[in-house]
């Protein structure tokens, strides 16, 4: 799948079924967020791979995220804080993007989540205060059935790129 046709396919995956991610799928994952850029290069990120049923059901309460719970798979992307105070959070969300794409390459569907309790999260997980919660990922293959939210979302709404590109001054004609 070249990149244009991954991120056409790519959509907010939000029911997925019980089927495992593959380790090999979940490395080139990893391998490619290591990828990332970064300010500096500092690579100020740590991601923490969660599997465990009943930490994914804790995180599933927030409001929109009720489906972490079947996810078999939810990538917490942290940043530090403290070695790039200004750029972590840009940092981790290209490598999280990166994961989104390379799981998309592979068939796999995911969904950014911006909705968690961070205590909750920060507790059940042992992250460091030093450590920004930036963003979870839910990953896994998405469900076969009839899913009406994921048909809304492969609709693509999006605005039109005359209002969102000028050229040579903010609202500049071409
Ligand atoms: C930073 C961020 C946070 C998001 N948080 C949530 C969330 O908590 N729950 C959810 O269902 N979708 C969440 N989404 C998914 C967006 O709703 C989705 O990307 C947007 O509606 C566009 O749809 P698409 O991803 O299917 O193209 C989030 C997306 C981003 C980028």
């Amino acid at each position: 799948m070249n990149v244009i046709d991954a991120i056409s396919a790519r959509y907010s995956v939000r029911a997925y079924d019980s089927t495992p991610v593959p380790k090999s799928v979940l490395d080139k994952m990893l391998l490619s967020a290591r990828l990332a850029p970064s300010a500096m290069n500092y690579q100020p990120w740590h991601f923490i791979i969660v599997t465990d049923n009943d930490k994914r059901v804790k995180m599933s309460k927030a409001r929109y995220a009720g489906f972490l719970k079947e996810a078999p798979v939810v990538i917490v992307g942290c940043g530090d804080t403290k070695r790039a105070p200004k750029w972590h959070v840009v940092d981790v969300t290209i490598a999280l993007q990166n994961m989104v794409m390379t799981a998309t390459a592979e068939g796999l569907g995911t969904c950014w989540i911006g909705s968690f309790d961070e205590k909750l999260i920060r507790d059940m997980l042992k992250i460091p205060e030093r450590w920004a919660i930036v963003a979870l990922l839910a990953v896994g293959y998405p469900r076969k059935k009839f899913d009406l939210a994921g048909l809304i979302a492969r609709s693509k709404s999006r605005k039109d790129m005359s209002s969102i590109v000028s050229h040579n001054e903010f609202g500049g004609a071409k």
